[in-house]
């Protein structure tokens, strides 16, 4: 034992996954150890089990008889944007569509317009209160993209804001190829493949490439090529697909060995089976579902043919205001027919394993010491709660950081 050694106690079940992505019928699979202990070593887990069995002489940590689960990993966010889109949720309350809002130049690229009037400065203070309230909901480890730069100075400065907010946050950063230009495209592509992409690969801004592969956004063969680039910069590879229309990039995202694909509310039978035969994992967003009114992602059929499921909020001005990781969680229970357990995972290891992160989001021993205390003993309340926060304390790397 050394000075840093930690046992938390007293809790009355300690909840998990087992680590690395899990497919299919073993999504429901958890561990659930009641009276646990939980003992945390220079800020990664070294032992969990019964109460009874723990080791040694930690200095110790009562946690209140109260559940355990691994800290939630938030796998596709879009938390820093200027502006605000009030008046497209007003339109489209009354019917106007977001497509069309998208096509006559508001939408998406009325956040590109204000987001590129913002100094990095800015988009910091505006984004922090939205990653302080996505932890304090259970998020430990947030992804966040770019995609609202209106030209590459834009999408660099967006990338600079997530950069600043690592000294605050786990942040995994993504360039997000979101919309092309009204006019200029096959330029666009080009510059983004040739120029861009490079740019951030050497400078290390981000770690993922992302594109909106979609009828009023990048066509297959532009997402294909963009693919080429990111591979030959040696950066991961991810897709938003099939939000709308399925036109073919779940199926590209599956055979380029994309980490993720995210959305699939318009998603059929063919998609279905292209993700469940892959590696690629499907990640759903059921905020947008409950925002846009679009149909849910088929997360029980996706599950029930094999696939990888994981959950996000999509954090977004646009399709998905929605300020809680669990509250996505929850929301994937109702709307997409996960089980909790499932959902829980979804939330967890196979949210991760959508990052390409394999050494956090499940709680045995060698995992970084990521966790949450929740306020209730029994660790459904946090797939049940909807409106309140069921999440008492978060953890990361086995400190504190919120108040009991
Ligand atoms: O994930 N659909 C594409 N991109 C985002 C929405 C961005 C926005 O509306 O500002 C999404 O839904
Ligand atoms: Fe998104």
């Amino acid at each position: 034992m050394t000075g840093t050694d930690t046992l938390f106690t007293n809790i009355s079940q300690l909840v998990t996954p087992r680590p690395g992505v899990q497919r299919g019928a073993a999504m429901g699979d958890l561990s659930v150890i009641p009276d646990a202990a939980l003992l945390v070593s220079d800020g990664r887990i070294r032992w969990v089990g019964p109460r009874a069995e723990a080791p040694g002489t930690a200095q110790e940590h009562d946690l209140g008889g109260v559940a355990v689960v691994p800290g939630l990993i938030d796998p596709h966010t879009h938390a820093v944007w200027a502006g605000n889109r009030l008046a497209d949720f007003e339109a489209r309350v009354q019917g106007v569509p977001y497509e069309d809002i998208l096509a006559r130049g508001g939408g998406i690229r009325s956040s590109m317009r204000a987001t590129g009037a913002a100094s990095v400065e800015e988009l910091v203070a505006l984004a922090r209160p939205r990653l302080q309230a996505l932890r304090t909901s259970g998020a430990t480890t947030t992804e966040v993209k770019s995609g609202y730069g209106l030209d590459f100075d834009a999408e660099q400065k967006m990338l600079r804001a997530i950069q600043a907010l690592q000294a605050e946050f786990h942040l995994t950063p993504t360039l997000l190829i979101h919309v092309p230009p009204t006019e200029g495209r096959t330029e666009y592509v080009r510059a983004v493949c040739e120029e861009l992409i490079p740019e951030v690969a050497n400078t290390g801004l981000a770690e993922t490439v992302d594109v909106f592969c979609e009828k009023e956004a990048f066509t297959v063969e532009e997402t294909r090529q963009i693919f080429v680039a990111a591979h030959a910069n040696e950066l991961h590879f991810k897709l938003h697909a099939d939000q709308f229309h399925a036109i073919g990039g779940t199926e590209l995202a599956c055979e380029l060995r994309a980490l993720s694909v995210d959305h699939l509310e318009a998603s059929g039978p063919a998609q279905i089976a292209a993700l469940a035969a892959s590696n690629t994992v499907a990640t759903i967003l059921p905020g947008v579902t409950l925002h846009l009114g679009l149909p849910a992602a088929p997360g029980r059929a996706l599950i029930d043919a094999g696939a990888a499921v994981a959950v996000g909020t999509d954090l977004n001005p646009g399709s998905s205001p929605v300020f809680s990781t669990q509250l996505a969680l929850a929301l994937a229970v109702r709307l997409n027919r996960l089980t909790p357990a499932e959902a829980l995972t979804a939330c967890t290891v196979n949210a991760a394993a959508a990052l390409g992160l394999g050494d956090r989001a499940a709680l045995v021993p060698g995992q970084r010491a990521d966790f949450l205390a929740l306020h209730s003993a029994d660790w459904r309340d946090l797939a049940y709660t909807l409106g309140a926060n069921p999440v008492r304390s978060v953890f990361v790397s086995g400190s504190g950081i919120q108040a009991l």
